[in-house]
């Protein structure tokens, strides 16, 4: 039976190590396929880290954006908090560092699931998405590849078609 969307409609937030390459794409490219998809959803990004507290992402990470038609560029870092734990449904890691320092700060009676954003795609379950920061430009549209996967899967997982 189709969900009642204002009781389904999912909080999910993509977390990553500094908040300014991998998360701001995720979110960037999951806000725009929900926004193609008609559903709605609160979506937002964070990082295990403070380095980069209140800083836009990284100019590689907009440029890669831009190229795919999205804009993240008014986005700001922040880090995770323990009451993310509570304030969404799905708590989606970059990787499997990011996934330990999640679970290390989760209270224990956190209601938000926390998994690896590639396990929802098919045949990535496990997998990490490769941290961009240090390598060259075009690990970007790498990213971009994983994270525009994420986002089709969970319009798939929170459509209309979808119990
Ligand atoms: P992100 O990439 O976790 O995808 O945002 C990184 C950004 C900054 C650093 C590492 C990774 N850093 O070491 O400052």
């Amino acid at each position: 039976m189709r969900k009642d969307p204002e009781v389904s409609s999912p909080a999910i937030l993509f977390l990553c190590l500094g908040n300014i390459c991998r998360s701001p794409l995720a979110e960037g490219a999951a806000r725009a396929a929900f926004a193609r998809a008609g559903i709605a959803a609160t979506i937002d990004s964070a990082g295990t880290g403070d380095w980069h507290v209140g800083h836009p992402p990284d100019r590689r990470a907009q440029a890669e954006a831009q190229r795919r038609g999205v804009d993240i560029a008014g986005l700001r870092a922040r880090q995770l908090s323990q009451s993310d734990f509570y304030d969404f449904d799905l708590i989606l890691a970059a990787d499997t560092e990011n996934l330990r320092e999640a679970r290390a700060l989760a209270p224990p009676d956190a209601t938000a699931e926390l998994m690896l954003m590639l396990n929802l795609v098919r045949g990535r379950m496990g997998n990490s998405v490769a941290d961009p920061y240090y390598g060259a430009d075009d690990g970007f549209a790498v990213t971009w590849g994983d994270v525009d996967a994420v986002a089709a899967a969970l319009v798939a997982r929170f459509g209309p078609s979808s119990g």
